[in-house]
């Protein structure tokens, strides 16, 4: 039989550097519905990848000294890592530095332009001359620069706009025709009344400002900017382009459901949908937009000092109980939380005590009873009805959760069925059974329906702990595990033989635990700041590093570079230097000139933004966004520092 398609993506995540697991959160999510799916036959194509061009990736490179593509190519390994780490089974990661993905956006930006739903006009803004960047009314401080503090003024520049006015009625009546698109309600209200009533704006997608984009094709000055190129790999990765045909396009187009955060829902239910009516094409069935995860009831943030990594929770409770926790505790529509004492908790009680104990405690009865194989199913008696029930009814409870998106309540069920195959463990009590010679096929029937009711739960695990079902089913040495021998109890046959019975989960110690955690957040501290924890070194590799008091005798903005201020600084040797520093952004030149400062003057030389730098003046990082230059007025021009 054909199997029915099932396309579903996770938002592209930017580059700008490592995701933590409030954006993890997302790609876990669409794995255990991708795999609930491809368990209920589907033919699943689950797409996930990285958004990799605009101004704060070619700033950040520029920081770090290295090419744009140079930068994006270790944060894309590094988020691929994650997914990786995590036991994501995305089909294809896409990014959008793939020549595959640049061409298509190309011949897309082209097309809509040749059919005039693009258009060339003026984006009006409030303009920074050193900085040479654009602000809207809204970024812009009190009438200033938010990068550099300064005076900006009222200008224009040349841009391209995408005509989403045009399709205001065609979108408003295709949400109405299907009341499903965006989901849940609560966002679909949101995107209605606060964004498409009030009237559709025309959308800027393109800029001068900036390189580090695909370049409009047919007028070079510009690059495309970000969301017609991001919101485009939903289709670029199946080999959509314009002109030509694609298997994959046909097969998997129009999506099932795009998995995005809250904050994206606007991009994907009013550009996306609109760039689609642009194209002639069919547009997703559903956007889901889900809530986000805090830490506390805090957003997640450098700034706070409070970001959470996978790996770092990976490291302290493994790949599953990650896994686990995200899903268990996210609700559907309104913000999740992660606290360290709730991740223990939730360990011990659902994993360890719940479904660690049954499965470890029936196993081991079926070998201490039985030396392993379960002679026969034929004494029914108490309580084996509501057993047998409430495991055949988890299956379409689940189910209908998922077909929601109510990931957290299905989990909620198959811990239930978990806590009743417990509860009938205490009520049938085997070990009074065992003591009795005559009730012994009494005894092998309830072994029987604890196995079978444990491999009932350890498939459906599998969307949300994958490994955890691998090794229920390994000490259940059993095979059977097509999703339909759980449409009804007994799949398992009789006089079958389990393996040996070893822990699943071990208990964590909370005060252990946390004291661990402690530790390795105290480890953390020194990397927190923007200088990676480093390696010790000797004196004479301090002494390899030139230091001299410089005299600032003039200092220029950078044309190109709105981070960096040019100096010509006096360093005694009578010839003046040339130094680009990227503190533009927390001093004026005005500020600096006259003054003494600590110099590198045996750094080699590098040009930043067409200025040769030939050394490096020394600062305080002293918060995430506050520098301070080292000055020290007085020292003559030229003096060596040791
Ligand atoms: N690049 C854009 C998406 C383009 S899609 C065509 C972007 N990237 S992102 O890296 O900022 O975010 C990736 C996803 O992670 C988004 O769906 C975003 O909503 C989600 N999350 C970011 N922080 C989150 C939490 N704290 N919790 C849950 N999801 C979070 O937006």
């Amino acid at each position: 039989m054909c199997k029915k398609p099932y396309y579903i993506t996770t938002a592209i995540a930017y580059t700008s550097g490592k995701p933590h697991i409030g954006n993890s959160y997302e790609i876990v999510l669409t794995d255990a519905i991708a795999r609930f799916r491809r368990m209920q036959g589907y033919d699943v194509f689950f797409l996930t990848g990285t958004d990799e061009h605009g101004q704060k990736i070619e700033d950040k490179a520029r920081d770090a000294g290295i090419t744009p593509k140079e930068f994006v190519d270790g944060v894309a390994s590094q988020i691929k890592g994650i997914c990786d780490l995590l036991n994501t089974t995305y089909d294809k990661f896409i990014r959008t530095t793939d020549d595959y993905h640049e061409e298509a956006v190309q011949k897309i930006f082209q097309k809509l332009y040749d059919q005039g739903d693009i258009y060339k006009s003026e984006y009006e803004g409030f303009y920074c001359k050193p900085c040479e960047s654009f602000w809207t009314e809204t970024q812009a401080v009190d009438g200033k620069c938010p990068d550099c503090g300064r005076d900006v003024e009222k200008a224009r520049e040349e841009a391209y706009f995408l005509k989403l006015s045009k399709y205001q009625k065609q979108l408003e009546e295709y949400i109405e025709n299907n009341p499903d698109f965006i989901y849940p309600e609560s966002r679909k209200k949101e995107m209605l009344n606060n964004f498409i009533k009030p009237g559709i704006q025309d959308l800027c997608v393109s800029r001068t400002s900036f390189k580090w984009g695909v370049p409009v094709p047919f007028d070079s000055k510009h690059v495309i900017y970000v969301w017609i190129d991001a919101l485009s790999n939903y289709i670029t990765a199946l080999g959509y382009q314009p002109d030509k045909q694609s298997e994959l396009y046909e097969k998997y187009w129009p999506a099932n459901v795009h998995i995005v955060g809250k904050d994206i829902v606007r991009f994907h239910t009013i550009y996306w949908p609109i760039m689609l009516m642009a194209l002639g094409q069919p547009l997703p069935q559903k956007v889901y937009g889900h809530p986000w995860l805090l830490v506390g009831a805090d957003k997640m943030s450098k700034s706070r000092g409070n970001v959470i990594y996978a790996d770092q929770l990976v490291e302290l409770f493994g790949v599953d109980a990650v896994r686990y926790y995200l899903l268990a505790e996210m609700p559907h529509a309104s913000d999740g939380s992660l606290t360290f004492e709730n991740v223990i908790e939730r360990y011990n009680t659902d994993l360890a005590n719940t479904i660690g104990n049954l499965v470890n405690r029936t196993i081991a009865m079926v070998n201490k009873y039985f030396g392993g194989t379960i002679p026969c199913n034929t004494c029914s008696g108490d309580f084996d009805d509501e057993l047998k029930a409430t495991a055949v009814n988890t299956v379409p409870a689940v189910t209908k959760y998922f077909d929601e998106f109510r990931i957290a309540d299905a989990v909620s069920e198959v811990i239930a069925l978990a806590r009743r195959s417990n509860k009938y463990i205490d009520e049938t009590m085997p070990w009074a059974l065992a003591k009795d010679e005559a009730q012994k096929d009494r005894l092998s029937t309830v072994l029987y329906n604890l196995i079978e009711s444990i491999r009932f739960i350890a498939l459906l695990l599998k969307p949300f702990m994958p490994e955890t079902t691998d090794k229920i089913m390994a000490q259940l040495n059993c095979d059977i595990s097509d999703f339909s021998t759980l449409s009804s109890f007994g799949a398992l046959p009789e006089g079958h033989t389990v393996s040996t019975a070893s822990p699943l989960f071990e208990r964590i110690d909370t005060v252990k635990m946390m004291e661990r955690i402690e530790e390795m957040y105290k480890q953390e501290e020194p990397e927190q700041p923007k200088i990676p924890g480093l390696a010790p070194i000797g004196i004479e590799d301090f002494a390899k590093v030139e230091l001299t008091a410089v005299k600032i005798v003039d200092c220029t903005p950078v044309k190109r570079a709105k981070k960096l201020l040019c100096l010509t600084v006096d360093d005694g040797s009578g010839t003046p230097r040339t130094i680009a520093s990227g503190i533009a952004k927390w001093y004026k030149p005005e500020e600096l000139i006259g003054r003494t400062v600590i110099c590198v003057t045996n750094l080699k030389p590098a040009v930043l933004c067409g200025v040769e730098s030939n050394g490096m003046i020394l600062a305080a990082d002293c918060a995430e966004d506050d520098v301070k230059v080292l000055f020290i007025d007085g020292v003559p021009a030229g003096s060596k520092i040791r």
